[in-house]
């Protein structure tokens, strides 16, 4: 894991997944640098990761005060109990349906819990940050963060997009990947981590994320995605498609056992 400011204010803690068959999918952490400091999910919870020495890179870990948990897939709680013991002050910013799923393997102490629904805001000291239900989505604890302050959208598992190499994906932006490239990556995410999207009305869709697209973000933060600064129109675009995308379908066990052939020694 390495980190980096993507802006003045926010901090991204990179990390990266592999993912056979598909590429190497970024798996991002982020820290906003407010008043009161928030951090936006914590990474992965492989053995040899240390999400919270990963985190003193950027900020005295008992400083934090906020634990925004955008939702509780595996990929987003790593790190979660470890800083709730290094930041003593830190409440866990999630929903009623957050809390629940995280009660079925380990409860979140109810003292360090801050309760927040799409479109109520978190009074950050220095600012408000508001949450909403990103236009895609996994699990139905989802809020990402608007920062109202500086136009940063951090949308969570939506516009991500597995790369072809490691240093794509934890690159600093996404210069190096061709426009085309990067709008197929998203589509097969789309596909893959919200399979409902083929069921929607498309209008009614594209309406879900109007408002997001008004409000016009400055920067568009996924966990699986490098920084988008520039060109975040396209990613509009890209999101209308994916209605129509073809649906993905992962390897079964013929294929699984194909692959584990060409492994075996000759
Ligand atoms: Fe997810
Ligand atoms: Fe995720």
């Amino acid at each position: 894991m390495h980190t980096y400011r993507a802006h003045p204010d926010v901090s991204v803690l990179a990390d990266y997944l592999e993912v056979p068959g598909l590429g190497f999918l970024a798996v991002n952490a982020f820290v906003i640098h407010a008043a009161q400091p928030v951090v936006i999910d914590t990474g992965l919870g492989l053995p040899d990761r240390d999400f919270v020495a990963s985190l003193a890179a950027v900020i005295d870990p008992p400083d934090v005060r906020w634990i925004w948990l955008t939702h509780p897939d595996r990929d987003h709680t790593g790190g979660l109990f470890a800083l709730l013991g290094a930041a003593p002050q830190a409440r866990v910013v999630t929903t009623f349906v957050g809390a629940g799923i995280m009660s079925a393997e380990r409860p979140l102490p109810m003292d360090r819990i801050y309760l927040l629904n799409p479109g109520q805001s978190l009074d950050a000291g220095d600012r408000r940050l508001t949450g909403f239900r990103p236009p895609l989505f996994d699990n139905p604890a989802t809020v990402g963060v608007l920062d109202t302050s500086n136009g940063v959208c951090l949308s969570s598992d939506c516009f991500g997009a597995p790369l072809p190499a490691a240093t794509l994906a934890t690159a600093q932006n996404t210069a190096d990947v061709s426009p085309e490239e990067l709008r197929a990556a998203q589509l097969l995410w789309a596909t893959i981590d919200s399979p409902w999207v083929h069921t929607v009305d498309p209008a009614k869709f594209a309406a879900s994320f109007r408002p997001l697209h008004d409000f016009g973000p400055s920067a568009i933060l996924s966990t699986h995605l490098p920084p988008v600064t520039r060109d975040r129109t396209a990613l509009f675009a890209t999101l209308l498609d994916a209605p129509s995308a073809s649906p993905v379908t992962g390897p079964d066990q013929a294929a699984l056992e194909a692959m584990l052939r060409q492994f075996q020694p000759v």
